[in-house]
């Protein structure tokens, strides 16, 4: 029916940071409140499709008719991403920590008086990037772009090198806590191979159901039914 134009389909959607580890109380992790991530999730459900929602640490009620994964760190999100695949479509909305600490540290690092640690890291898995080149890539792959420069550029350059459909570029420039972090409206800009759609600054929930309205309608036209 008109009003649930996702019935039937099934939506992964990854959101909020990931954390991790440096010892048993530290952790690297991006900013993100996952809100943008899970009004998508609430979209998606409301438009009638089934939704697996893989949170990284936030502290959001799970929207209802969502069946929800609590991770951590990236590389527990990419797995439970591939054990929640075949999904028609993937939102990966998540802020994943590009790098972490390459040795964790079982016990509590001390300060001891002497030169603080350094830290080395190690890359993280792309989520995104494994999704897109996986056997069970989803028909509609969509990619989350946080820019702070050249918004619309890098999103068009991100769209082809890590193979996805779209990507939704938010600019997120601005001092910490007074820009789209943490906020509840946003201004995206979503990025197609068929071109760039501006919608104007909204709250997250308007601009989560609009993304989901689209991701139907292209559905429809990749796996009409
Ligand atoms: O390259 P960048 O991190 O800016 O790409 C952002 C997009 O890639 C987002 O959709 C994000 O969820 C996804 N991503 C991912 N795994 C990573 C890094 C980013 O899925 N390790």
């Amino acid at each position: 029916p008109r009003h649930r134009p996702l019935y039937g389909r099934h939506v992964l959607v990854t959101a909020g940071p990931t954390h991790e580890p440096i010892d048993p109380v530290r952790y690297i992790a991006n900013r993100s409140s996952g809100k943008q991530g899970f009004a998508i999730a609430a979209a998606a459900a409301a438009l009638g499709a089934r939704v697996t929602l893989v949170a990284g640490p936030v502290s959001l009620p799970t929207p209802p008719g969502v069946d929800r994964v609590d991770v951590e760190s990236a590389r527990e999100m990419s797995e439970v991403v591939k054990k929640s695949l075949p999904a028609d479509a993937a939102v990966m909305v998540a802020a994943v920590a590009d790098w972490r600490s390459k040795h964790y540290a079982p016990e509590k690092m001390k300060k001891r008086g002497s030169a603080p640690p350094a830290l080395l890291l190690t890359e993280n898995p792309d989520i995104l990037a494994q999704v897109a080149a996986g056997k069970q890539r989803p028909k509609l792959l969509v990619g989350f772009a946080a820019e702070t420069e050249d918004v619309v550029e890098n999103a068009k350059a991100k769209r082809k090198r890590k193979a996805a459909d779209w990507i939704i570029a938010n600019d997120v420039s601005g001092p910490p806590g007074a820009s789209v972090m943490g906020g509840d409206a946003n201004a995206v800009h979503i990025v197609t191979g068929e071109g760039v759609e501006d919608l104007p600054k909204m709250p997250k929930d308007q601009v989560a159901l609009a993304i989901a309205e689209r991701m139907a309608a292209a559905l429809d036209k990749v796996d009409p039914r």
